[in-house]
């Protein structure tokens, strides 16, 4: 994707500490010589040293450069756990528990990030979403303003003139099961501004249902309906609308049929999905069927940057997501 090229220069522009707390695992290693090598960001590998070590000479990867942290071991564990302890207590957390799950390298990672050691996290080549989510979600918690956390896919069509010429972002694909009208509008409004900020496009944000513009009537709709309208009336100047039906949103015949009136209808390079059953299943309609490219989950609404990676991700996923991370961070 170009768009990963040009994300990879940004990154070399201003270094950044990015967290890997997957550090002894084979795809990780590769990847962290790769970044410490093209400059990227400087790495830290979390996890058991020994195994690190022992892993990386069985590889033929070069640590030089590349920093490890033992939670284990760490002069740092203490420090976390007491302010993990502090974040987490009023939900019943104990000084017990909390030194047992900062020792978890996701959880030792995510305090990195909170307390400033380093400023993001990259993690999902073992472990589950749900797993970074709630590390995540637990520690550095969402950003000033911003109600939920969400994400979305960078989305490269071949041989596509839909959005950008094929280039889409896809909201929300990968956390929120099944958001309400404000968490939809919220969603939408992270979206178009990572759109603008980030991929430095022009958002126009489709909030797409199995309705057009009325067309059908249904509890679904007006969930979407009520949340284009709190999109809209909270961020007047942004181009979003809906209700669309995904044709409606991205070709031009039929949106002049179905909603001739609508700046955003035909023209759509934002797709927001109505809950994650929808988003997930159609990122990965498109990827497979369409062959396209498609780059994510990328997480906003963290007041810090950590990033998703699929369990099947390759070594040159993990480099793009950890150079994404850090042009997040750079942002930040
Ligand atoms: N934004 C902001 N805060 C949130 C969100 C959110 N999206 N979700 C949960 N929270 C809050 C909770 O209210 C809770 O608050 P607290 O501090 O008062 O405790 C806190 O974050 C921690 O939440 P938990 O209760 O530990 O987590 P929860 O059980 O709510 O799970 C999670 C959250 C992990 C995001 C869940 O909704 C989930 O599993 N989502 C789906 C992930 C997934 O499987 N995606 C599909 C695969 S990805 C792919 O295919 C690319």
């Amino acid at each position: 994707m170009e768009f990963m090229n040009k994300v990879r220069e940004m990154a070399k522009e201003d270094i950044r500490r990015i967290v890997l707390p997957e550090g002894d695992e084979e795809r990780t290693l590769k990847a962290s010589e790769i970044i410490k090598k093209q400059g990227l960001a400087h790495v830290i590998l979390v996890g058991p040293e020994s195994a690190i070590k022992e892993n990386a000479k069985n590889l033929s990867v070069n640590l030089e450069g590349i920093e490890i942290v033992d939670p284990e071991t760490s002069e740092k564990t203490q420090e976390y756990s007491n302010a993990f302890y502090e974040l987490r207590k009023k939900k019943g957390m104990t000084e017990e528990k909390a030194l047992q799950t900062i020792k978890d390298p996701m959880y030792y990672g995510a305090m990195m990030v909170k307390c400033g050691d380093a400023d993001g996290m990259v993690s999902g080549a073992v472990h589950p979403t749900g797993d970074l989510l709630r590390a995540g979600l637990q520690t550095v918690k969402t950003a000033p303003g911003i109600s939920v956390v969400s994400s979305f896919f960078l989305m490269q069509v071949p041989d596509c003139t839909y959005g950008e010429d094929g280039f889409l972002l896809f909201s929300d694909c990968a956390v929120n099961p099944n958001p309400t009208a404000e968490q939809l509008a919220s969603i939408a409004i992270s979206t178009a501004e990572n759109a603008k900020n980030l991929c430095k496009i022009e958002p126009r944000v489709a909030m797409l249902s199995f309705s057009t513009m009325g067309s059908a009537s249904h509890e679904l709709v007006d969930k979407v309906k009520e949340a284009t309208r709190i999109a809209k009336e909270q961020r007047p100047d942004l181009m979003i609308d809906g209700e669309l039906q995904l044709d409606a949103a991205i070709v031009d015949k039929v949106a002049s049929l179905k909603a001739p009136n609508s700046k955003v209808a035909g023209k759509a390079n934002v797709l927001i999905f109505p809950d994650l059953q929808a988003g997930n299943i159609g990122y990965k309609l498109v990827q497979r069927f369409a062959k396209a490219e498609a780059v994510g989950p990328v997480c906003q609404g963290f007041a810090k940057p950590i990033n998703d990676l699929s369990r099947g991700c390759s070594v040159e996923d993990i480099v793009n997501v950890v150079a994404l991370t850090a042009v997040q961070a750079q942002n930040n």
